[in-house]
């Protein structure tokens, strides 16, 4: 299985350094040879990042989209307007956007269900708060998570899941090995449980992922690529992840 490297740019970068950025990824041939990557920039930048990576196998995706395919919904953007644009996934369920924007798992689930109708490969975020970690009850979030934001049409091919605790969003610190593989199990058994075969299914893990710690994050037993939000604004650390894959 090839490892998935996202870049989660979040609200940030310009018109400038969206062309830098991608330019950058895709001039260098020796980081696509090592796994696929994929930029999810601000939308209005997705035009001038696949202009960038024309002709590279670099891909790039949403951070998020409305349930419906069109309609009246003010400043909203479909799956289907991100297929047109040649994006290959989108974010749904991040945990900026359950908590700044109040996203249940019914919700994302309408996400991703639309996702994959429009023939992108949703990338499903699940985590846990740091209360919730403190208090025992990680694999009772992620259950829920799991059951509540897939959509029935979801595979092992056409669906990835990034396991983001998020008291470790931003913050510098990042989940142990050891943890990170429970959850990773966690998550692979709830989905071959539910969908009969997982073996295929890649977990992405995220969370202050950088080029100093990605070695041994990415070659824990059950990740299968990052979700990358600040490092992934620096070309250099970036390249660092990409090129830590085993
Ligand atoms: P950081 O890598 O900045 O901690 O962000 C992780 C994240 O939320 C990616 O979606």
């Amino acid at each position: 299985m090839r490892y998935l490297i996202a870049g989660n740019w979040k609200m940030n970068g310009s018109l400038a350094s969206a062309r830098t950025l991608a330019q950058g990824l895709a001039d260098r041939r020796e980081l696509t040879a090592k796994a696929d990557i994929a930029l999810c920039p601000p939308a209005p930048l997705l035009p001038a990042i696949a202009a960038a990576v024309a002709g590279s196998a670099v891909a790039f995706g949403g951070q998020d989209c409305h349930a419906a395919e069109k309609g009246a919904h003010t400043g909203d953007i479909s799956a289907w307007l991100l297929k047109d644009l040649g994006c290959s996934f989108v974010i749904v369920g991040h945990s900026e956007r359950r908590a700044d924007h109040f996203e249940t798992d019914a919700i994302v689930k309408a996400k991703a269900s639309a996702a994959l109708k429009a023939g992108l490969t949703p990338i499903v975020c699940v985590g846990e708060t740091e209360a919730e970690r403190e208090g025992g009850k990680t694999s009772a979030v992620i259950s829920r998570q799991m059951a509540g934001s897939l959509p029935e049409a979801s595979t092992a091919a056409n669906t990835v899941i990034a396991y983001e605790p998020v008291w470790a969003i931003g913050t510098g610190k990042t989940a142990t090995t050891d943890d990170i593989a429970a959850v990773h199990a966690q998550v692979r058994d709830l989905f071959a449980a539910a969908r009969g075969n997982a073996g295929a299914l890649r977990i992405l893990y995220g969370g202050s992922v950088k080029g100093a710690n990605a070695a041994s994050i990415l070659a824990t037993a059950g990740v299968n690529g990052a979700l990358v939000g600040g490092a992934s604004l620096d070309l250099e650390d970036f390249a660092r992840i990409i090129l830590a894959c085993p």
